[in-house]
């Protein structure tokens, strides 16, 4: 059926509407739970490191005015995992690059989690998920991963239990980006972080019962080692002496022809095929230096640095793939907030190493710490 066009513009400028309504109300909640609670609202549980990424292109790479083979940047990475304060946590981990040596502005950010899928892959889902953690997190999300099989999928494929060390996981962007060569053309784009001579399979990987029930998140009844264990382990394989280095990677493939109809493969949902659409070398990566907890609280990552030349797919309602980049841009309220809130009333101490801190939280129904 043929839709008269001012239909048509009126159905877009309806969706558009409620984008808006829905990233307003999203981004009022993240923000005042970010002022209150002093907190990051996600990966708030995380080490901050630095060192240098160097850019070493793969031949099929397009040529790109950033990424310029040979150029290289003083870099920051986080290693955050999400949610929880306790790293023997069945959660999902994190590597967020920043391509410069600063707390805030840089070139270019880029935010990842370990895992192929995401729990949600726009607005819509994103903002259910987030109505189940308020509640609570754990048995809350059950009517949510019922709904949506998918979000199962991407949990099972997101969450590690207690990982020996960060380089020895892999974490992917999920959502596309854009990145236009020197030959002018839009490409779409996904990134992914792979410890250097890493063979696999990655610590941590969820076991078939984990995998089906990746909401009860609670460390295992035997678990002794202390909350901050990773972190610390980090630390420690950094000041012996011993750098963790990564490859930084891209996909690339052209945008849908007609981008008022999305195909599937836009979603984070749908991971590309690795044979048609090979993850290409781009950096890599040397870090070398365990930055303070203080350096690493104020530090924070956001989707909005990029060069022109790299840029953010604009999202048209909450059911639009690139609805979740548009939330995350907004997103930058939050982090404002929490900055402010450090500001106002100091930063956070480190989380105690105690699971019978107040602070240790329970996932339901296992309310108790192990
Ligand atoms: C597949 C989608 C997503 C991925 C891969 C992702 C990844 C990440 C990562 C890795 C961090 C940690 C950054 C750090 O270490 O400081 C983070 C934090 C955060 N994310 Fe997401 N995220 C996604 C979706 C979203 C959505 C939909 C929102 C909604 C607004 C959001 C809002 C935030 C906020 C507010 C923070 C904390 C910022 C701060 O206080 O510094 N994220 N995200």
């Amino acid at each position: 059926m043929v839709e008269h066009p001012w239909v048509v513009a009126l159905m877009r400028a309806w969706q558009r509407f409620v984008l808006a309504l829905a990233t307003f109300g999203v981004t009022m909640l993240i923000t005042a739970n970010s002022l209150f609670t002093k907190s990051r609202m996600s990966h708030d549980n995380g080490i901050t490191l630095r060192g240098r990424l160097s850019i070493r292109l793969d031949p099929r790479v397009p040529d790109h005015e950033f990424f310029v083979p040979g150029r290289s940047f003083d870099c920051r990475i986080r290693h955050g995992a999400a949610s929880f304060k306790d790293d023997a946590k069945l959660v999902v981990r994190s590597a967020s690059i920043k391509f410069a040596d600063t707390r805030g502005r840089a070139p270019f950010d880029i935010l990842m989690n370990s895992g192929l899928m995401p729990l949600f892959w726009n607005a819509r889902t994103f903002m259910q998920f987030m109505f189940r953690s308020m509640q609570g997190k754990g048995k809350h999300y059950a009517p949510y991963l019922g709904r949506h099989p998918q979000a199962r999928i991407g949990g099972g494929s997101s969450v590690r239990r207690d990982p020996e060390a960060p380089n020895q996981m892999v974490y992917r962007t999920k959502t596309t980006s854009g990145f236009i060569g020197r030959d002018g053309v839009l490409r779409y784009v996904r990134y992914r972080l792979v410890p250097q001579g890493f063979v696999g399979p990655e610590s941590g990987l969820p076991d078939a019962w984990d995998r089906d029930h990746a909401w009860l998140q609670n460390p295992r009844g035997d678990e002794d080692r202390s909350r901050n264990y990773l972190k610390d382990a980090t630390r420690r394989l950094i000041e012996s002496g011993k750098p963790m280095r990564y490859t930084l990677q891209i996909q690339l493939r052209l945008p849908p022809p007609d981008e008022t109809v999305q195909p599937e493969w836009v979603s984070s949902a749908v991971p590309w095929d690795e044979t048609t659409f090979p993850y290409l070398d781009l950096a890599d990566v040397e870090i070398t230096e365990a930055l303070s907890h203080r350096e690493g609280m104020l530090t924070w990552f956001d989707l909005s640095h990029h060069p022109a030349s790299l840029p953010i797919p604009p999202a048209r309602s909450i059911d639009d793939a690139h609805s979740l980049n548009h939330l995350r841009l907004a997103g930058i309220w939050a982090t404002r907030a929490r900055l402010l809130s450090y500001r106002l009333s100091g930063i956070p101490k480190p989380f105690p190493d105690s699971r019978r801190a107040p602070d240790w939280q329970g996932v339901p129904p296992m309310a108790d710490p192990p």
